[in-house]
C-alpha cells in the first residue's frame, strides 16, 4: 500500500477492514493524500466507543454494499446484502454494520445473530412508503389475527426472528418510520394487512436496543415478542400525540427485560406490556415476566405511561416500575383487561412516580372489550391480584382513581401507600370511583374509596432482590 496508490484513487471507498488494519503512520499519509479521504475517515472511523452486551470481531459500512444516502434511492438490497454478507461471521466473532451519516431510504430488512447495527450521529434510516418494499408475514400465533386487518401483516422495518445476540445501537442516529402514509390508510380503513412495526424481534435471546432516536412509526415502535434477556436503553421515541397506535415499547410474551432512561412522546401507551389475545394467547401461554422499567419520561395525553394489557392472555407477572415521570398523560400504570382474556396480571410493583397533568393517577379497567373473535370464552376470567403502588406525587389531576374490576371476579390485593395527589381546578367530585376491587391504602390523599380502607403505617411491598437482567453489564466496545 503506497501513498501514490491512494493519490491516484481518491474516490475509493475505504472499507472498514482496511482502515482497521492501517497503522497511525499510514493513516497520517491519508491526511497528506486527500481531503476527501480524510472526510471518510473522520465520519466513518475514529475509534468509536459504545456500550454493548457483546463486541464484534468484524465490521463493514453500508456504503460497501452500494448504498446511496440521498433520501430517495432505495437501499433495501444494500441492507439485505450487507447483513447476508456479515452473517458469514455468526460463528466467527460476529459483525457490526455501520450506517454512516446520510438519509438511507429502505424497506423492511432482516437481522442476523451475533450482529450489531450501529447508526452514527446524523445517520437517518428512512422507512419506504412503497408497499412492495414490505414483505408480508403470517399473523402472530398468540393474537390469531392482525390488529388492523384479519389476514397477514407487513414485516417490520427492522425485523429479526430466531436470533441470538442482536444489538441495535448508535450515537443517537435516527430511524424515521415516515408513518403518515400508514396512519392515513388506517384512518380510512384501507389496510388489507396489519401495519408494520418499526422494530420487531421474535423468538430471540439477548437483545439490546439503545442510544437511538425513533420517529413516526407506522404503528408500535419496538416490539420484542417470544424473546428473553432484553435491554432497551437511552431511546428517544417521538410520534404526534394524535397518531394511531404508536405505542413506544411493547414487551410481549418476553422474559427478563430492562427498559431504562427512555424519553417517549406518542399517540398511544409509552410502554405497553402484553402477552397475547384471548384464546390465542391462552393457548400459546407465554407470559411477560421479570420486567423492570425505570427512569422513563412519558408524554401521552390520550394513553398510559405504562399499560398492562389489554392483550394479557399469556399472563403478566413480576413487573417493577421505578422512578418514572409522566407529564400531560392520561394515566400512569394502567391495567386493561376483559372477560375472555383469561390468565392473570399479578405481582406488579410500582415505586416512585412523579406525575403532572393527568386525567387519572390510578386506572384499572375490567371491561376493555376488543376481542379477536366475537365468540370468546365467557368463562376465561382474568385474575388481577397483588398490585402495589407507593411513593407517588401528582399534581393537576382530574380524577385520582377509577378502579373497575369485573363483577364476580374482583381485582384483589391492591395496595397503595404514600401518595399525594393535587387535584386540578376542574377536579371531579367523585375522586375515587371503585367497583369490584379489594385492597388497602396508607398515607394517601385525597381520601380513597371505602373498598380501599386505610391501614395506618402500611408500606406497600417492593422486591429487594435484583432481576438477572439488572446484573447484565455492558462492555465497552470499539470499532
Ligand atoms: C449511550 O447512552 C449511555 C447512557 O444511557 C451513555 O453512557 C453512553 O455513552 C452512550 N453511548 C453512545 C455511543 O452514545
Ligand atoms: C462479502 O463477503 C465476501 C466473502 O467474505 C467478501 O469477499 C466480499 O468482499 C464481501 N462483499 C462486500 C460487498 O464487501
Ligand atoms: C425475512 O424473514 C422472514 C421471516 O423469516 C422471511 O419470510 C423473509 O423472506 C426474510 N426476508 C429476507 C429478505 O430474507
Ligand atoms: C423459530 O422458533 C420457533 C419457536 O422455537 C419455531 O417454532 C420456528 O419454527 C422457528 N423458525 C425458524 C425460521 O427457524
Ligand atoms: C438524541 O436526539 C434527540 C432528537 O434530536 C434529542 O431530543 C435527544 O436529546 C438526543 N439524545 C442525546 C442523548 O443526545
Ligand atoms: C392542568 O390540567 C389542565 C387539563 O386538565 C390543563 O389544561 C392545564 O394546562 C394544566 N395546568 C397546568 C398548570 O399544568
Ligand atoms: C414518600 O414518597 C416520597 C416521594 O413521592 C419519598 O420521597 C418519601 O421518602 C416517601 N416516604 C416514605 C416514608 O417512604
Ligand atoms: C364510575 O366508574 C364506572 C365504571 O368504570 C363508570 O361507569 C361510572 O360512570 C363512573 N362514575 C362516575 C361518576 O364517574
Amino acid at each position: 500500500m503506497s501513498l501514490s496508490f491512494l493519490q491516484d484513487n481518491q474516490n475509493i471507498t475505504v472499507p472498514m477492514s482496511l482502515t482497521m488494519k492501517l497503522g497511525p503512520k499510514i493513516r497520517n499519509s491519508y491526511v497528506l493524500g486527500s481531503i476527501s479521504i480524510i472526510m471518510t475517515l473522520v465520519s466513518v472511523v475514529g475509534g468509536v466507543e459504545y456500550p454493548a452486551i457483546n463486541c464484534r470481531k468484524h465490521s463493514a459500512v453500508l456504503t460497501d454494499f452500494g448504498a446511496i444516502g440521498d433520501g430517495t434511492t432505495s437501499n433495501t438490497d444494500a441492507f439485505n446484502s450487507a447483513i447476508t454478507n456479515l452473517s458469514q461471521y455468526v460463528n466467527d466473532g460476529g459483525a457490526l454494520l455501520v450506517v454512516p451519516p446520510g438519509k438511507w431510504l429502505t424497506g423492511s430488512f432482516n437481522l442476523t445473530s451475533h450482529f450489531t447495527l450501529f447508526l452514527q450521529k446524523d445517520a437517518v434510516i428512512l422507512a419506504s412508503q412503497d408497499e412492495s418494499e414490505w414483505p408480508s408475514l403470517p399473523v402472530l400465533p398468540s393474537y390469531g389475527r392482525g390488529r388492523d386487518a384479519p389476514d397477514g401483516r407487513f414485516s417490520s422495518l427492522i425485523f429479526g426472528t430466531n436470533l441470538t445476540d442482536v444489538v441495535i445501537t448508535g450515537d443517537n442516529g435516527t430511524v424515521d418510520g415516515q408513518g403518515s402514509y400508514w396512519w392515513g390508510k388506517f384512518k380510512n380503513d384501507e389496510l388489507k394487512l396489519t401495519r408494520p412495526y418499526l422494530i420487531e424481534i421474535m423468538f430471540s435471546d439477548q437483545i439490546q436496543v439503545s442510544n437511538l432516536t425513533f420517529l413516526n412509526s407506522p404503528s408500535w415502535f419496538v416490539h420484542p415478542i417470544y424473546s428473553s434477556n432484553i435491554i432497551i436503553q437511552g431511546l428517544t421515541i417521538l410520534a404526534p400525540i394524535d397518531s394511531p397506535n404508536t405505542d413506544g415499547i411493547n414487551p410481549d410474551s418476553c422474559d427478563n427485560i430492562r427498559i431504562e432512561d427512555c424519553y417517549i412522546v406518542s399517540g398511544d401507551d409509552c410502554v405497553a406490556v402484553k402477552s397475547g389475545w384471548d384464546g390465542y394467547g391462552i393457548k400459546v401461554g407465554i407470559p411477560t415476566q421479570h420486567l423492570i422499567i425505570r427512569r422513563l419520561t412519558c408524554i401521552s395525553p390520550d394513553s398510559a405511561m405504562i399499560a398492562l394489557g389489554s392483550e394479557m392472555s399469556g399472563g403478566i407477572q413480576d413487573v417493577r416500575a421505578e422512578d418514572n415521570i409522566a407529564i400531560n398523560t392520561q394515566s400512569a400504570v394502567r391495567i386493561k383487561t376483559a372477560v375472555g382474556r383469561g390468565a392473570y396480571v399479578k405481582d406488579i410493583f410500582v415505586k416512585g412516580m412523579t406525575l403532572s397533568t393527568m386525567k387519572y393517577v390510578f386506572w384499572m379497567t375490567g371491561s376493555y372489550g376488543s376481542h379477536p373473535d366475537p365468540d370468546f370464552d365467557p368463562k376465561a376470567l382474568p385474575q388481577i391480584t397483588r398490585i402495589n403502588y407507593r411513593d407517588i406525587i401528582a399534581d393537576n389531576v382530574t380524577y385520582s382513581a377509577r378502579l373497575e374490576g369485573i363483577p364476580n371476579d374482583p381485582f384483589t390485593d391492591i395496595c397503595i401507600s404514600n401518595v399525594t395527589i393535587g387535584v386540578s381546578e376542574q377536579k371531579k367530585k367523585l375522586q375515587w370511583n371503585c367497583t369490584d376491587i379489594a385492597g388497602v391504602t396508607s398515607g394517601v390523599t385525597p381520601q380513597p374509596c371505602d373498598l380501599l380502607p386505610q391501614k395506618d403505617g402500611n408500606e406497600c411491598p417492593y422486591p429487594d432482590d435484583i432481576l438477572p437482567i439488572e446484573n447484565v453489564k455492558l462492555q465497552t466496545c470499539t470499532f
